[in-house]
């Protein structure tokens, strides 16, 4: 199986919910929420891309590294690479049905086990969305961090143990649905969280908790003291606010701010390995990628998967290598051109 293959098959499986772009950029599909798209304007999704695409990177090639190490220990496991798939729900609906909720989980989850890293999973107002990542999860324990809507407190407890039961290596909020109207009409509220919220879930929680949808460095101290264990700098690939900056330009202060107090990962547009050095460079620790993963399960199940995600892997390798990186655990703000913004 090889990318382009990948890629004309979930073409036609998508049939229009997603057009397989020569780059997943939010032009086409702006707006198509349901959809692949971005909200509104898709503003949010467009600068994602256009801040990876305004840090430029310094090629160095007179120095040893020949073979940068790319592995990293994340929530205390060692990643072939620092990338994890992000949270993908409403499979039927903003795909086309192009496979079922439980067909998804299981291919991005096996798909990333066989890549060596581990994937994120959704939620939302059908039970069958978080019920299917907990079966992935069932069947490869230890691959899967579930993401759990910001509903009540008591529920997001109760979401969260059920996951670590399953063998969650981590359990997530995505705290930036919190204005999700069709969670409100199923009759399942979310809303915005406090920070005592947060310190509530976390003290009754056994297993390390993401909040996911941190985009100011107030935000990110306020869960530092709440002692979340890390944070996702994200828009939501554009789909929860539109008009807000694209994640690799917050991303420094939030970095500066937090001061290696709990883990930062970071999502939005990325789709290659050097996209991932800048945000190493920035100041993340990882990163999540979203629609190139459900291109690759969409068109290939869990091998299409393990191919996106090899293929990140050998580029980002590459572009250590003609940066003069030796270690992802290292990446020096000199990497890009002007420095850390
Ligand atoms: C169709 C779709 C569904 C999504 N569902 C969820 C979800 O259930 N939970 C969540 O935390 N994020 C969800 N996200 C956001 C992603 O986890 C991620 O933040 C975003 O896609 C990253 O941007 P990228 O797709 O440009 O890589 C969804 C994104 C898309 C495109």
């Amino acid at each position: 199986m090889d990318w382009i293959t990948v890629k004309q098959q979930a073409r036609e499986k998508f049939r229009g919910s997603c057009r397989v772009c020569p780059v997943c950029n939010g032009i086409v599909c702006a707006g198509e929420v349901p959809g692949m798209g971005g909200l509104g304007t898709a503003a949010s999704f467009h600068n994602n891309l256009k801040a990876l695409a305004e840090c430029k990177l310094n090629l160095r090639t007179i120095h040893e590294v020949t073979s940068p190490k790319i592995s990293r220990i994340l929530f205390g496991k060692e990643m072939a690479v620092p990338v994890i798939a992000a949270a993908i729900g409403g499979i039927g609906l903003n795909m086309n049905g192009a496979m079922t909720e439980r067909e998804y989980c299981q291919a991005v989850v096996a798909g990333c086990r066989q890549a060596g890293v581990v994937a994120m999973t959704g939620d939302g107002p059908k039970p069958e969305v978080f019920d299917s990542g907990l079966e992935a999860l069932a069947e490869y324990p230890g691959y899967a961090i579930p993401v759990i809507k910001p509903r009540c407190t008591e529920k997001i407890i109760e979401l969260a143990e059920q996951a670590a039961a399953a063998g969650a290596l981590a359990f997530g909020v995505d705290i930036d649905a919190a204005a999700l109207v069709n969670m409100t009409n199923a009759g399942q509220p979310v809303g915005p969280k406090t920070q005592q919220d947060l310190a509530t879930i976390k003290k009754h929680t056994t297993i390390p908790f993401i909040a996911k949808g941190i985009m100011t460095p107030d935000d990110a101290l306020r869960c530092a003291a709440a002692g979340v264990d890390a944070i996702v700098v994200t828009n939501h690939g554009g789909r929860a606010l539109d008009h807000t900056p694209g994640t690799a330009e917050v991303l420094p202060a939030i970095s500066e701010a937090v001061q290696g107090q709990l883990t930062i990962l970071v999502d939005g547009g990325i789709r290659s390995g050097a996209d991932i050095l800048k945000l190493l460079a920035l100041g993340a620790d990882g990163v999540l990628v979203g629609r190139p993963l459900a291109i690759g399960a969409v068109g290939g199940g869990a091998g299409g998967v393990a191919l996106v995600i090899n293929k990140l892997a050998a580029e980002l390798r590459a572009a250590m290598v003609l940066t003069g990186v030796g270690d992802v655990t290292t990446v020096p703000p000199s990497v890009l051109w002007g420095g850390r913004r």
